[in-house]
């Protein structure tokens, strides 16, 4: 994805590479900063000679990995030791908006398998309230879409829009064969997580409210 400056997102990447040990299983999130990071630990596999494993969220970051030498596993035979992952804006709580890859589903599985979270984030990303930038992304399954936009306007949404594909017609389909709608909110309480995957047919979505999370930040100086 498109990096505008990269300053602040490599220092955090080089955070993430230096923690790596021998032996750990590695959840891996999605986005630049991620792509950042594993180019960072390759690095350090090719000189120190680390067994490390990983266990993607997106197919992007699984060709990556195996691009760059690093080996992958899956959460039928590991679970994460910990975990490292991008974020669209974090708010003073560490609640995130994620999502802007349409990945947020195996984002948020792995986030909950995975025992110690870092999220790494330039200081854009750093915001007063979530949706100050970014729309709330909801994945949805593609018959239930009608049932799940009346759902989302009950809980406040006052715009949704259906995502579109880049480079072909219609909408995207996510991974999972779903459609997202990304949404605002007048107010996102800490109560709207839980509400919107109450809806049938809500597969996930990009809200991460009241996780175990480290914050990793950087200035793009
Ligand atoms: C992917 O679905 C998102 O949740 C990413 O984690 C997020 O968009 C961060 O991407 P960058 O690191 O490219 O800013």
């Amino acid at each position: 994805s498109e990096i505008i400056n990269p300053a602040g997102k490599r220092k955090v990447a080089e955070q993430i590479a230096a923690m790596v040990k021998d032996g750990d299983v590695l959840g891996v999130g999605s986005g630049s900063t991620v792509y950042m990071a594993l180019l960072a630990i390759s690095e350090r596999i090719k000189a120190e000679g680390l067994n490390v494993l990983a266990i993607p969220t997106s197919i992007e970051i699984s060709m990556f990995c195996s691009k760059l030498g690093i080996p992958l596993t899956s959460l039928f035979e590991h679970t994460p030791d910990w975990l490292f992952d991008g974020a669209d804006e974090v708010d003073p709580n560490n609640w995130l908006i994620k999502g802007r890859g349409g990945a947020m589903f195996k984002e948020k599985l792995l986030i909950s398998s995975s025992k110690v979270n870092y999220i790494i984030v330039d200081d854009s990303k750093l915001v007063p309230k979530l949706g100050t930038n970014f729309p709330v992304p909801v994945e949805v399954f593609p018959q239930a879409l009608l049932h799940v936009e009346a759902g989302l306007k009950k809980l406040g949404a006052n715009n949704i829009a259906l995502r579109p594909a880049k480079g072909k017609d219609g909408s995207i389909i996510t991974e999972n064969g779903n459609l997202i709608l990304d949404c605002r909110f007048d107010e996102i309480k800490d109560s709207l997580e839980r509400d919107i995957k109450a809806i049938t047919g809500v597969i996930e979505s990009g809200l991460f409210i009241g996780y175990n999370l480290q914050i990793l930040t950087a200035d793009n100086n």
